[in-house]
């Protein structure tokens, strides 16, 4: 693993991939969640699902960092960034779900893929580029900067999903309307932020890896959102008109 021409073969592979990926799931929405349907194999319980789908995203980059090179004051700010977001993925949020959902286990399968991929790139970032960073990095305007929008992205994901996690009550299965907060402009600020939070990683890490995973997560998360919105348009008759997908007043 630790070669710069394997390292650099998956970077082109992912970015050749992510349109394709972005184009299949304009037609083919990821069949969990409120897409759950039949036809895709065995499945198991959605908690169970997401903390194995982004466990290998959290332990890989660990391992990589921990193991595989000597930290410095930057690159351990930049791994206690990345674990500020993924400690919360695995082991906090999978726990908070409500309702009773099954999720396939060949779209877990996929994500784990996916997410032992993407951990590579990002942990092998540091590996080959850490020495890069100087301490002065810290007081940089794209660090500034970076951090900035990773916290603003991480914040909305949070609170959004909060609010979806609160529309149930205890053993309530159903959907209801989302509202408040950045629900009154879009119907998948969850994503939003978690665009904008992975924007902000490439922006502070400054890599091509992050770059690869900002647009990933576009291309899973721009045609979720507008299937959602159709969703919700379709399901509720009295669903704000002037809400759009994704982008407040634009998308
Ligand atoms: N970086 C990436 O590429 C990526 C990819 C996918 C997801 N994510 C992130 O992972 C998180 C979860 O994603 P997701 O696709 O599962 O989000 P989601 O579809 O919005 O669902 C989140 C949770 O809220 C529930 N929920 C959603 N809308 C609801 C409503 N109207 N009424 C009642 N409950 C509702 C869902 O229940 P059900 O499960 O029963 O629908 C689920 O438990 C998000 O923060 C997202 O940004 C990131």
């Amino acid at each position: 693993m630790n070669s710069p021409v394997l390292y650099q073969n998956v970077i082109w592979m992912m970015l050749a991939l992510a349109p394709v990926v972005f184009f299949v799931l304009l037609f083919v929405t990821a069949p969990y969640g409120r897409f759950s349907r039949g036809g895709w194999g065995p499945a198991i319980d959605n908690r169970l699902g997401w903390f194995v789908m982004e466990f290998p995203a959290s332990l890989l980059v660990a391992y990589i960092m921990l193991f595989e090179m000597d930290l410095s004051v930057v690159t351990l700010v930049f791994f206690l960034i990345w674990q500020l977001h993924y400690f919360h993925r695995v082991f906090i949020y999978p726990f908070s779900l409500r309702g009773t959902r099954s999720m396939p286990v060949v779209i877990i399968a996929m994500a784990v893929l996916f997410n032992s991929i993407n951990a590579y790139l990002i942990g092998y970032h540091f590996v080959f580029h850490g020495d890069q960073y100087g301490p002065g990095w810290l007081k940089s305007p794209a660090f500034i900067g970076g951090v900035i929008l990773y916290a603003t992205g991480y914040v909305m994901t949070k609170r959004s999903d909060a609010i979806l996690r609160d529309l149930r009550g205890p053993g309530e299965d159903g959907y209801k309307i989302p509202r408040g907060f950045l629900y009154q402009y879009v119907s998948c600020p969850n994503y939003l932020g978690e665009i904008i939070q992975w924007g902000g990683w490439a922006l502070l890490t400054w890599s091509t890896a992050g770059l690869v995973f900002l647009i990933w997560t576009m291309a899973n998360l721009v045609p979720r959102a507008i299937a959602h919105h159709k969703w919700y348009g379709t399901t509720f008759p009295d669903y704000p008109a002037q809400r759009k997908a994704l982008v407040p007043f634009l998308i």
